[in-house]
């Protein structure tokens, strides 16, 4: 990027992919937004000026006197009286700040791709200095970040750095996530009235119940219709993200760290960077969530290898570790077309169930008195990779680690936290307990040939302190967490991590940034997961989200689905088992092989295109599929969730073709059975066959096709292939 004189208007017109960020530098005054969503199209400095008036607040009587402009990072010194972005003290002083602009740094991509402001700014009263780093990206996201440095002579507490983003009146909805174990990314929504709405995350993780995304959209907003504004706060520790709107007419969404109670306490000369914020504006969810997947494709370590099949150990063994029966798993992944295998918990120390052994990051004699050189041997010789569970941020209180040392455990006044799975969380941020830590992960990973880690984190962080002084240690923890990851694959560059915490609990763009792939949910009960998959897959693309094929029967629900269903749900995501293969019937293997070749025909297109979601009218019928990008084909599944109040159902639109182009649709094998009372009567529908429909994509979005009569919890694959010009059909 170049780097481009400072405006003399004070206003910098940022545009990528669709999207206007409007920033206003004037007066020496932190950066406020006077425009963030569709793009602007190109003004001139004359325009803009023009357009700073039009959109000047109106001065009112009983308030401060004058406009009061709400900066990226608010100030009460500027008249904000809503949340402040920056709370903290020195000693009792300097609660508020009053920064001025003393430089900036403008690039900007070539043409339309975006740019990046850093605005350096000062409070010499307050001996603060700040830096704020303001981004759209190519995708056109808009990113954010500062950074405070004490310059006073004394320590400054720091307990929020916040920041903002506004959006207009006509966001009058809110969508937001919660969840648990087993239901993570559970959508609930609304209405965005006065008041300040907070979703607070105290569970030292990312969290099942924390905002994920937090969404501010026009009345009844979809997944292809409404305008729709999205934070996302990129930290996998505490943190806070609202939605606050005032009489004045403001309406913001924010975020920052949850910082503990004296958790930062700056020295003089010391720092603190919040988290990345990021923002996205779209029409319809599907556009929203289209920029952080290419926002996230465009990194450099975005894994670019096919996604391998992955055959995962939990549900089929869980601790039941012995080498035959491993062996037996690994010849009937590999047989079925399985190429990366994921030996789970239970291979070290005393770890024979979930009571002990973590943090004793040696092989097990017990189990693997020759080591996991056998295992892994047999694995890589069926031509697949070998992966490796470790939960390395925990330890039982029954551990050799915890017995030798019992003060590297996270605990305040004096006392340990409630267990929690039997477990406590190490304390990383002790040099000693992270060069431990480093060294065992190190040396397996020299040891062997471990293409992949799982990296879990099973419980929360519950009164998470340094011993012996008690201080709060979960931004400490979280900044330790990213440092280990980083150091081993710089050490270790080919390895693969899944960032896995009781399931989906830490899924967030901050720890995307050295990982490969999220744990979605421990639920894999397809029906469960064609939910928290859709939202998963809100933030994060298909080839990042975990998605594996359970037994018959769900361990975590006792539900029964066919294995098409099974597998169909599975598709959509970066496939794998997690089935003890042994005991299935070989029909059962023949057709988890044909729908595992159908995976290795399709990733291609299923982890570089753009997903879709129809607005379905029926609720018992989901639409939702993933278009080429440059729509020369599309992969769809129609799932039925719910009986349906219709019989039969309507027809069904397929979203995200080319409008002018000719599409030829049919079913796709193996899920092209409608396994319910349609196939009962034979040919269901007229159009059900190997030759399909050629229509054009805006008839297919417009119109839709008959969908066939489905059971309960069974779905159907759909695929559009353009038709060229001149070509068969
Ligand atoms: C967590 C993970 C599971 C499995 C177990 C092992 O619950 O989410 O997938 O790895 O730990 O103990």
């Amino acid at each position: 990027m170049a780097p481009v004189p400072p405006p003399g208007s004070g206003l910098v017109h940022l545009r990528a992919a669709g999207v206007s960020l409007l920033l206003d530098l004037s007066g020496g005054m932190l950066p406020r937004v006077l425009h963030w969503g569709a793009d602007l199209g190109p003004l001139s400095p004359q325009t803009l000026d023009h357009l700073r008036l039009a959109r000047q607040p109106q001065p009112i009587g009983n308030s401060v006197d004058g406009p009061v402009p709400v900066a990226v990072l608010p100030e009460q010194s500027a008249g904000w009286l809503g949340t402040p972005g920056l709370v903290g003290n020195r000693g009792g002083r300097d609660f508020s700040t009053a920064f001025r602009v003393s430089g900036s740094d403008l690039r900007t991509g070539e043409g339309e791709r975006g740019g990046r402001l850093v605005v350096r700014a000062a409070d010499g009263t307050a001996g603060l200095e700040l830096e704020l780093t303001v981004e759209l990206t190519p995708a056109g996201l808009v990113r954010q970040r500062a950074t405070v440095t004490n310059r006073g002579g004394s320590p400054f507490a720091l307990d929020a750095l916040n920041l903002t983003l506004p959006v207009p009146a006509e966001a009058t909805e809110l969508l937001d996530f919660t969840g648990r174990h087993l239901r993570e990314r559970s959508p609930q929504r609304t209405a965005f009235t006065q008041g300040l709405r907070v979703r607070e995350n105290r569970t030292g993780r990312t969290g099942y119940d924390s905002a994920y995304l937090l969404a501010a959209g026009t009345a009844g907003f979809g997944n292809r219709s409404g305008e729709i504004w999205a934070v996302h706060t990129a930290w996998s520790g505490n943190h806070r993200t609202f939605a606050e709107r005032t009489f004045h007419a403001v309406s913001l969404l924010g975020s920052g760290e949850l910082l503990l109670s004296g958790e930062v306490l700056l020295e003089s000369g010391a720092q603190y960077t919040s988290p990345w914020q990021y923002g996205s504006w779209g029409v319809g969810l599907d556009e929203l969530s289209a920029r952080f997947h290419r926002q996230l494709r465009a990194r450099p370590n975005h894994p670019s290898s096919p996604r391998p099949v992955v055959v995962n150990t939990w549900e089929a063994v869980y601790f039941d570790h012995d080498l035959d029966r491993l062996r037996a798993l690994a010849d009937a992944a590999a047989s079925v077309g399985a190429e990366r295998f994921v030996l789970d918990d239970g291979w070290f120390g005393s770890r024979r169930d979930d009571r002990r052994g973590l943090g004793d990051w040696y092989v097990s004699d017990e189990v693997w008195p020759k080591g996991l050189g056998p295992l892994v041997d047999h694995v890589t010789g069926l031509g697949m990779q070998f992966g490796l569970w470790v939960e390395p941020e925990m330890v039982n209180e029954d551990s050799d680690l915890a017995r030798a040392h019992p003060d590297w455990i996270m605990a305040a006044g004096g006392r340990l936290p409630g267990a929690a799975r039997s477990q406590q969380v190490l304390d990383l941020g002790r040099p000693e307990a992270f060069g431990y830590i480093l060294e065992r992960l190190d040396q397996l990973l020299t040891d062997y040939p471990i293409a992949y880690l799982k990296w879990d984190h099973n419980r929360d962080l519950v009164e998470a302190g340094h011993q012996p002084t008690g201080r709060a240690g979960v931004h400490d923890q979280t900044l330790a967490t990213y440092r280990l990851m980083d150091e081993l694959r710089r050490r270790h560059p080919g390895v693969e991590i899944e960032s896995c915490s009781s399931g989906g609990g830490r899924v967030d763009l901050e720890i995307l940034e050295r990982t490969d792939r999220v744990w979605v949910s421990d639920c894999i009960d397809a029906l469960e997961r064609q939910q928290i998959q859709r939202w998963t897959n809100a933030l994060i693309p298909l080839e990042l989200m975990g998605t594996h094929v359970g037994s018959g029967v769900a361990h975590t629900t006792a539900r029964r689905h066919p294995l098409d269903f099974r597998a169909g749900t599975a598709l959509f995501g970066h496939f794998g088992i997690e089935w003890d293969l042994t005991s299935a019937a070989p029909e059962e293997l023949t057709r988890l092989a044909e729908w595992i070749a159908l995976y290795k025909e399709l990733r291609g297109l299923l982890h570089t295109g753009t997903a879709v979601h129809a607005d379905h009218p029926d609720p018992a019928y989901r639409l939702h599929g993933v278009v080429a990008e440059d729509r020369s084909e599309a992969l769809y599944a129609l799932v039925s969730v719910a009986t349906s109040e219709l019989y039969p159902t309507g027809p069904v639109r397929l979203p995200g073709l080319d409008p002018e182009a000719l599409y030829h649709v049919r079913p796709q094998p193996p899920g092209d059975l409608p396994d319910g009372n349609a196939h009962r009567w034979g040919v269901p529908l007229p159009w059900w066959t190997p030759q399909g429909v050629t229509l054009p994509g805006r008839a297919l979005a417009g119109a839709g096709l008959q969908a066939p009569v489905l059971y309960p919890e069974r779905l159907v694959l759909l695929r559009a292939t353009r038709v060229e010009p001149g070509g068969a059909r």
